[in-house]
């Protein structure tokens, strides 16, 4: 029989962080994972060089029914504190797009930062081991868990199992399931920085556009919750992604449409006016100036009063065509799923967890890093949840 003072479940990035400062505290610290390689999600994340935080990070930048729950954890250890941790390593890093922070060389180099604070902490690592079971025991092991590895006693367990996204690669379930068994609340989970699909007949048209990016502004929501994003979207063969569709994935509801402003920095109206008084080009041409020149011809092929010369086009027509530009409605038909969602909106309900230590209302059990009901914005937010909601957990067991 193994006795520890804390078995973390899940060597993520939470679960790695939470048991390397638990260690350096003192703690006898079993980390577990029933994967055979450690914190697969930040080797493949950020394209292989982890967005590891963002310098601006507030409670705006993450989705939750309670919405001021990550503002504690984040005020409590923040962006800097992590990025400290990097340069008393050396790790080289640099900011890429408003604030968002990667690794120079690779992901690699923070997965062996998080494992040197584990072993400076004397942490047991088990991997591949699963868990089993977690039942109540006796005082002082309050816990009881049966893993591939015998039964270990321990008196507080940690919850680091993160969401359902990417399967393949070891989520699983187990965080909500163990919540449930404990009589915890659940929000609804479902994926989330996600790219966006369309019935497969109606985007028939817009196909052939596979491949193209171009900088837009996003939004969905009723006039009161309306949420936008200025960012890239790209067309797939089956619908949208690219940041500005991940972004406001997770505020999609299904049933309801987005608008995209495919044109945000120019102005079409004025332009094809002012064009139309000093040129006898093809009216597609002249839009190919201001948009993509595929998209200008796809879109334009849609009407034949587009397709002709743009001193012969009627004033209607051209505003007809900048409107369709500015406000283009569609409305999506399902996600991508879990296979190719970034991450898992909802999780465990905030109301049963403590902001100050994420202690759950049942003693000594604890939740931290994306299997709480605390989703991030794209662009480094999801890791700094990790970081801080494991340094709060582990200053308080
Ligand atoms: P995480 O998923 O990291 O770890 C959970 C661990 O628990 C896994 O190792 C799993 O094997 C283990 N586990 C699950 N069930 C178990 C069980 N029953 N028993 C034992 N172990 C179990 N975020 C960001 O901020 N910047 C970025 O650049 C990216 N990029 C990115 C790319 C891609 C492709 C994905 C899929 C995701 C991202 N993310 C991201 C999101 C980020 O990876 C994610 O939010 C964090 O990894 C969450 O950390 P956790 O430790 O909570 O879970």
């Amino acid at each position: 029989m193994d006795h520890f003072d804390v078995t973390i479940l899940g060597a993520g990035a939470a679960g790695l962080f939470c048991a390397g400062i638990a260690g350096q505290r003192g703690l006898r610290v079993l980390l577990l994972d029933h994967s055979a390689k450690v914190a697969e999600k930040i080797r493949i994340s950020g394209g292989g060089r982890a967005n590891f935080t963002n310098m601006e990070v507030g409670p705006r930048n993450f989705l939750s029914d309670n919405p001021n729950f990550c503002r504690g954890a984040l005020a409590r250890f923040t962006p800097r504190q992590f990025i400290a941790l990097l340069q008393r390593d050396g790790i080289g890093f640099h900011e890429k797009h408003r604030g968002q922070l990667f690794c120079d060389r690779s992901a690699e180099d923070l997965i062996d930062l998080l494992l040197r604070e584990c072993a400076a902490g004397q942490v047991t690592r088990w991997q591949p081991c699963a868990v089993h079971e977690v039942r109540t025991g006796d005082t002082p092991a309050r816990y009881v868990l049966s893993t591939d590895r015998g039964e270990v006693h321990s008196h507080s367990v940690v919850v680091a199992t993160g969401g359902l996204s990417i399967p393949k690669i070891g989520a699983s379930d187990f965080g909500y399931r163990l919540a449930r068994q404990f009589g915890l609340r659940l929000v609804e989970q479902r994926p989330a920085l996600v790219p966006l699909t369309f019935d497969e007949r109606a985007w028939q048209s817009f196909a052939q556009l596979a491949g193209l990016s171009l900088p837009v502004d996003i939004a969905t929501g009723e006039k009161k919750a309306r949420t936008s994003f200025s960012e890239d979207l790209l067309f797939t063969h089956r619908g949208l992604s690219g940041p500005a569709v991940l972004q406001i994935s997770s505020y999609w509801k299904p049933g309801t449409p987005i608008g995209v402003d495919l044109s945000p920095q120019t102005a079409l109206q004025p332009t094809l006016q002012e064009a139309k008084l000093s040129t006898r080009r093809l009216l597609p041409n002249v839009l190919g100036e201001h948009l993509p020149a595929r998209l200008a011809a796809a879109w334009t092929s849609a009407d034949a009063t587009w397709q002709r010369p743009i001193n012969e086009t009627a004033d209607k027509a051209l505003n007809a065509l900048a409107s369709s530009l500015h406000a283009w409605q569609v409305t999506p038909t399902g996600t991508e799923g879990y296979r190719k969602a970034e991450v898992t909106a909802g999780g465990v309900d905030t109301r049963d967890l403590s902001s100050q230590t994420m202690e759950s209302r049942q003693p000594g059990l604890y939740f931290i890093g994306e299997v709480v009901d605390v989703t991030g914005w794209l662009g480094g937010y999801n890791f700094q949840w990790a970081w801080s909601s494991a340094y709060s957990c582990a200053h308080a067991l």
